[in-house]
């Protein structure tokens, strides 16, 4: 049994992507958000964030019980926080999808996602957070980023195929930072501190 993490700030395109490597590789995967959800693994509504507060203790014990149940060889796990509802040892790669900030934003705003809500995503998605949640939990050489800002999902899915078939893959290297500075547009960051420090 080993797992495959799908992992990335929420919009960047995890669970459509997923899909398509499930379709050619006829891999399972679980949707971490839709199991909390349909499951009620929650700790209760947060409604400053607007979102449920997802229980990492019964979520982890969930995930388990479906791995066991499905049956399979491989099985993919999808969500921002599986690194740390999985069992590592058992994780024989990461991948780590990232997004340029602005396309993001679009996305999370056709969504429906609140100013703060976005903000946070975006903060998150500049500075990293999901792939330093995986190379703190788990070997960095297994860790694979790929930017997705100009890809489709079927082309992110053939990159993640091609990986996985033993075809060379190198990780991305990704910093939106050095980007924004690179950009002369640093005002994008103030921008999301003063919703962050103006919203609740
Ligand atoms: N590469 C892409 N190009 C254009 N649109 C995309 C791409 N990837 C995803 N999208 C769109 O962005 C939205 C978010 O995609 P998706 O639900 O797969 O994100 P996610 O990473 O699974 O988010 P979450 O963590 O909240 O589950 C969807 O409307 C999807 O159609
Ligand atoms: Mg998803």
């Amino acid at each position: 049994m080993r797992l495959i993490l799908i992992t990335g700030t929420p919009g960047v395109g995890k669970t459509v992507t997923c899909r398509f490597v499930k379709k050619r590789l006829k891999i399972p995967f679980i949707d971490l958000n839709q199991l909390a959800l349909n499951k009620n693994l929650t700790l209760g509504y947060d409604k400053k964030r607007n979102c449920f507060i997802a229980d990492f203790d019964t979520i982890s014990k969930e995930v388990q019980e479906e791995i066991r149940q499905l049956k399979s060889e491989t099985v993919i796990v999808d969500g921002h926080y599986a690194v740390q509802v999985v069992n590592t040892e058992m994780t024989k790669i990461a991948f780590v999808l990232r997004c340029d900030p602005n396309v993001l934003e679009y996305r999370l705003r056709k969504r429906g996602y609140s100013e703060r809500k976005i903000a946070e995503n975006i903060m998150a998605e500049i500075l990293g957070v999901c792939l330093n949640d995986v190379v703190n939990c788990f070997d960095p050489k297994k860790v694979y980023q790929i930017d997705v800002t100009r890809l489709s999902p079927l082309k992110v899915a053939t990159k993640i195929i091609d990986k996985l078939e033993n075809k060379t893959l190198k990780s991305e290297v990704i910093d939106w930072m050095e980007k924004i500075i690179e950009d002369d547009n640093v005002k994008l960051l103030f921008k999301y501190e003063k919703i962050l420090s103006t919203t609740s």
